[in-house]
């Protein structure tokens, strides 16, 4: 099948039907606009299935999300979306960029969830937006940016809680949206150890508690057994066997 893009982590194919595409999930690892790059071993094929799991359970809390099916280790079918070129950030716990810009306090609990948007523009650096400047370069009307905040509130409160059941804090993620052919907006790309900050509970080792690519990013080590930490708290919650 026809290749439509290829991204740091997943590669998008055309199907027969134009309404369907297929993602292909790579093991490729990439960090800081790819001025880290490596893999991971079978990362592709977690971070698919994680993605698969997480589309259903949000779908079955009727978020509309362009999932369709599991159709392999690392490939999922998906409805066709124009992707809206915003990256839209929820956090609920400081870290990441945002203690490097505020100098907030990593660990700091927000006293309410942090709804922001980023440009998705490599070459600028991924961008923080304001409001004004979203509606300035007509990423979304104003309509659709109030839809956008709040399913990104309602997706935080669904993982947020599912995690909690896995004894995993969900301290931030990132989201992408798209538009299909009838205007709708569909949850899109992935969510995964790669998009979403997820520190275990289990542990109070600030080091050991990471269970997503920020040990890619700092160099922690233990990529994989992570990802996979992740995938078998998630299955074992929803009594899932693990795909053979
Ligand atoms: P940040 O703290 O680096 O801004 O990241 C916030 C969240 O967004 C974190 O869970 C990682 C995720 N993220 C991506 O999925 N892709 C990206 O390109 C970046 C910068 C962050
Ligand atoms: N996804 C971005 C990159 O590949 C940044 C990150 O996740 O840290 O460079």
């Amino acid at each position: 099948m026809e290749k439509l893009y290829e991204g740091k982590a997943k590669i998008i194919y055309a199907t027969d039907d134009s309404e369907i595409l297929t993602t292909q999930f790579k093991d490729d690892l990439t960090a800081f606009n790819s001025l880290k790059k490596g893999m991971a071993q079978g990362k592709g094929a977690i971070n698919c299935h994680i993605s698969s799991v997480l589309f259903k359970l949000l779908e079955s809390k009727d978020i509309a999300t362009h999932f369709i099916d599991q159709i392999a280790d690392c490939e999922m079918r998906v409805r066709a979306v124009k992707i809206i070129p915003l990256e839209v950030v929820i956090r609920n716990i400081a870290a990441g960029s945002l203690c490097r810009q505020t100098g907030l306090i990593e660990g700091k609990i927000l006293p309410f969830p942090l709804v922001e948007f980023y440009l998705k523009n490599d070459e600028l650096g991924d961008p923080l937006l304001t409001r004004d400047r979203l509606l300035i370069l007509e990423l979304a009307s104003p309509k659709q940016l109030e839809q956008l905040q709040s399913i990104a509130l309602k997706i935080n409160k669904c993982l947020t809680e599912f995690f909690a059941s896995c004894q995993i804090t969900l301290v931030d993620f990132k989201l992408e949206f798209g538009l299909d052919s009838q205007g709708n907006l569909l949850l899109a790309d992935e969510i995964s150890p790669d998009t979403c900050r997820l520190w275990d509970q289990q542990t109070k080792n600030l080091r050991d508690r990471v269970l997503d690519k920020d040990r890619f990013r700092h160099d922690l080590g233990e990529v994989e057994t992570a990802y996979q930490q992740v995938q078998q708290r998630i299955l074992e919650k929803l009594g899932i066997r693990q795909r053979p």
